[in-house]
C-alpha cells in the first residue's frame, strides 16, 4: 500500500514536469493513437482480403477478383451490420496497402514528435537539477562524492523523462486502443476473443518474472555506476598522490569491483529482457495456435467467417506486443524509481543556511564588525567557538592568528554566512548578518580562499567570474589593484587570454589573480585566509603592497601564521584560543606579553 502510494506520489510529481511540453503533448497522443490503431486495421483488412482471393481461387479465375466484393468488416450480421459493407476488392487492397504505409510513417512522425519532448523534458529537469544544487550549501558538499553528485545530476535525473516519455504515455495509448479493440473483436466473436486471450494472464505472469529480474539488476548496475564514478573521480582528484605512492594497484582494484559490478548487472538485465521478448513470442505462437484450432473446429457454431478466422489469428500478435509494451513499461517504472526518487530527493534538500523570512538588502557598509559571544560547532557538542567576541573598526586590518585546526576558517564561513552560529550574533556596521539576505552580504564581504578555485578558461573570464557584467577594463583595474596586472601582461603567454591549467600560472599567481578576482566585487570587507602560503618573495610584497594599498582604508581581516607578515600589515592582531579572542593588540604589545602570541613567534623562529 505504502509502495503504490510512494509510486502514485513519483508519477503525479513528475506529471508536472509535463508544463514544460504542454503545446505538443496533445499532438503526441493523437499520432500516438493513430500510430498504434493502424497495425489493428492492417490485420482487419487483411482477413476479408485473403477470404475474396481465395474466393476468386475457388472459383479458378484469380483476375476475376477485381470483379468481386467482400466485407468490410469481417461480420454481417450483430453489432457491425451496418458497417460491413460488402465493399469492392480494390477498396479492401487500399485499406490493407495504406494502413500499412501509413504504419510507417506514423512511427516515424511520432518518434519525431517524441524525440523533442524528450529533448524538452531532458534539458528541463537536469537544469532544474544542477541549478538547485547550486542553491545548496557548503555542508550538504562536504557529505557527499562528487562522482556519485555528478552521476545523479547527469543520469540519474534523466529518470524523471523516462518516467514520463517510456512508462507513462505509451501505455496510456496501448490501453486505449486495446480497449477500442478488444470492443471489436467481442463483436466479431466473443468465443473467439476468449480463445485468443486465454493465455494472457499466464503470459503477463511470467513477463511479471522476468521483469521483476530486469527491475532488481537494474538497481543495482545504478548503485554499481555511481560507485564507479566515485572512483574516478577521486583518481582524478588524488592522481598526484596516488602516483607518488605507487597505489595506482590499489585504485585499479577498486574501480575494477565497481565496474565488474555495473557490467555484470548490465549482462544479466540484456538475458532477462531477451527471455521476456522470446517468452512473449512463445505465447504468441501458442494463442495463434489456440485461436486457429478453435476457429477451425468451432467456428459455425459462433458465426464466424474465413475472413474473421483470419482476423483473429492476425490480431493476436500485435495484442500480444501491445500488452507487452504496457507490462515492459511498469518493469522499465519500476527500474527507473530509484533514480526518480533520487531525483527528487536532490530537488527536496534544503539550503541548511537561508534568508530569513524578511531578509532586508544589506546595503552599501563601512565595514564595522562586531561578532557578540558567538557559539559554534560543526557537531553537536564539539564546539570550535565559545562565547567569541571581537570588534574589528571600520578600516582596520586585523590580523588572526592561532593554532592549526583552531577556527580561525571557521570565522571567515561564518562571517560568509556559510554556516550560522549556535549562539551570538555577528553585526556589519549594526546589521545583524542573519537578517540581511546571503546574496548582499557577499557583495560586501570577499574571501581569498586558501585554495582559490579555477575554471578551465582565460584568466579574464576567471576573473570575471565574480562580476560578470565587469568590462575589459575593470578586469584590469581589479589586476592593478592586486599588483597582478603587470606580471600578467609580461610574463602570460597569452596575457589575459591564457588559459588558466593545473600548473599554469603558477600556484602563487594564482593566488593574486584570485585576489584580483575577489577586489573585483570592490568589496568593503576582504577576507585573507593564509595569503602568503606558497608565495615567493616578490609575491609575498606584492600581497602586502595590496593590504597597504586597497585595504588601507577597507576592513581586512587576515589569517596567517606568518608572524612576519601579520606584523608588516595588522593594525591590531587578535590571537584564537580554546574558541575565543585571548589576546589582542598590536606585535610588539603581544611579543611583550607571555602568551602564545610569543610562543608560536618563538617557535617560528627556532628559539
Ligand atoms: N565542515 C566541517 N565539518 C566538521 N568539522 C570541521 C569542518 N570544518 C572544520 N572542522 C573542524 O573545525 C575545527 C576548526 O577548523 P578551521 O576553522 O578550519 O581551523 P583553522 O584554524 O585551522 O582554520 C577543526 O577541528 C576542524 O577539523
Ligand atoms: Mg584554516
Amino acid at each position: 500500500m505504502a509502495a503504490l502510494a510512494s509510486s502514485l506520489h513519483l508519477v503525479w510529481r513528475s506529471l508536472g514536469m509535463l508544463r514544460a511540453v504542454r503545446g505538443v503533448l496533445a499532438l503526441l497522443l493523437v499520432i500516438g493513437v493513430i500510430a498504434s490503431a493502424l497495425p489493428y486495421v492492417t490485420v482487419a483488412a487483411f482477413g476479408p482480403m485473403v477470404q475474396v482471393i481465395s474466393e476468386a481461387g475457388n472459383a479458378g479465375n484469380l483476375s476475376g477478383v477485381w470483379a468481386l466484393s467482400g466485407p468490410l468488416v469481417a461480420r454481417q450480421d450483430g453489432l457491425l451490420h451496418s458497417l460491413a459493407g460488402p465493399v469492392p476488392f480494390a477498396v479492401l487492397l487500399a485499406v490493407w496497402a495504406a494502413s500499412l504505409v501509413l504504419t510507417q510513417l506514423m512511427y516515424f512522425v511520432n518518434a519525431w514528435i517524441g524525440a523533442r519532448v524528450e529533448r524538452v523534458l531532458l534539458v528541463e529537469i537536469r537544469q532544474r537539477v544542477h541549478d538547485h544544487l547550486q542553491s545548496l550549501s557548503l555542508d550538504f558538499f562536504l557529505g557527499s562524492r562528487s562522482g556519485e553528485l555528478m552521476h545523479r545530476v547527469i543520469t540519474e535525473s534523466a529518470g524523471v523523462q523516462r518516467l514520463l516519455t517510456d512508462c507513462l504515455l505509451p501505455p496510456l495509448i496501448d490501453v486505449v486502443v486495446l480497449v477500442v479493440v478488444i470492443s471489436y473483436l467481442l463483436a466479431l466473436s466473443w468465443q473467439m476473443t476468449v480463445a485468443a486471450l486465454i493465455l494472457t494472464p499466464l503470459a503477463l505472469l511470467t513477463l511479471r518474472f522476468a521483469g521483476r529480474h530486469v527491475q532488481a539488476v537494474m538497481r543495482r548496475v545504478t548503485n554499481a555506476e555511481r560507485a564507479m564514478a566515485t572512483e574516478v573521480e577521486q583518481t582524478i582528484s588524488g592522481i598526484a598522490e596516488i602516483q607518488m605512492f605507487n597505489a595506482q594497484s590499489v585504485r585499479s582494484k577498486r574501480f575494477h569491483a565497481a565496474s565488474e559490478e555495473a557490467a555484470r548487472g548490465s549482462a544479466a538485465s540484456v538475458v532477462w529482457m531477451q527471455a521476456t521478448v522470446n517468452g512473449s513470442q512463445i505465447f504468441v505462437a501458442l494463442s495463434t495456435v489456440v485461436v486457429l484450432l478453435v476457429g477451425v473446429g468451432l467456428s459455425g457454431h459462433f458465426g464466424l467467417t474465413f475472413a474473421g478466422l483470419l482476423v483473429f489469428a492476425g490480431v493476436v500478435p500485435v495484442m500480444f506486443s501491445a500488452a507487452q509494451r504496457v507490462l515492459g513499461a511498469y518493469t522499465t517504472y519500476q527500474s527507473l524509481a530509484p533514480n526518480v526518487t533520487s531525483t527528487y530527493e536532490l530537488l527536496d534538500a534544503e539550503p541548511s543556511v537561508r534568508d530569513a523570512e524578511h531578509a532586508v538588502v544589506l546595503g552599501e557598509v563601512h565595514g564595522n564588525l562586531v561578532f557578540e559571544d558567538v557559539t559554534f560547532g560543526y557537531v553537536p557538542g564539539e564546539n570550535v567557538l565559545e562565547g567569541l567576541s571581537f570588534t574589528v573598526a571600520e578600516g582596520e586590518t586585523i590580523g588572526l592568528v592561532g593554532g592549526i585546526g583552531s577556527g580561525k576558517s571557521t570565522v571567515f564561513n561564518l562571517m560568509l554566512r556559510f554556516r550560522d552560529p549556535q549562539h551570538g550574533r555577528i553585526l556589519l556596521d549594526g546589521n545583524d548578518i542573519s537578517t540581511v539576505t546571503i546574496e548582499s552580504l557577499r557583495d560586501q564581504v570577499s574571501k581569498l580562499a586558501q585554495f582559490p578555485f579555477f575554471t578551465k578558461d582565460t584568466i579574464r573570464e576567471n576573473i570575471r567570474l565574480a562580476r560578470p557584467e565587469a568590462t575589459d577594463a575593470d578586469v584590469d583595474e581589479a589586476c592593478t589593484a592586486a599588483h597582478i596586472h603587470s606580471v600578467i601582461t609580461a610574463k602570460m603567454h597569452d596575457g589575459y587570454d591564457t588559459v588558466v591549467d593545473v600548473q599554469v600560472p603558477s600556484g602563487g599567481q594564482k593566488r593574486l589573480i584570485a585576489l584580483a578576482r575577489c577586489l573585483l566585487r570592490r568589496p568593503e570587507v576582504l577576507l585573507l585566509d593564509e595569503p602568503t602560503e606558497n608565495l615567493d618573495a616578490d609575491q609575498r610584497a606584492r600581497m602586502i603592497g595590496v593590504i597597504r594599498g586597497y585595504a588601507n582604508d577597507r576592513t581586512c581581516v587576515v589569517i596567517s601564521h606568518d608572524l612576519d607578515f601579520i606584523a608588516a600589515v595588522a593594525d591590531r592582531i587578535l590571537v584564537l584560543e580554546d574558541g575565543h579572542i585571548t589576546q589582542s593588540g598590536d606585535h610588539r604589545t603581544l611579543m611583550a606579553q607571555d602568551g602564545l602570541y610569543q610562543r608560536l613567534h618563538d617557535v617560528q623562529n627556532g628559539n
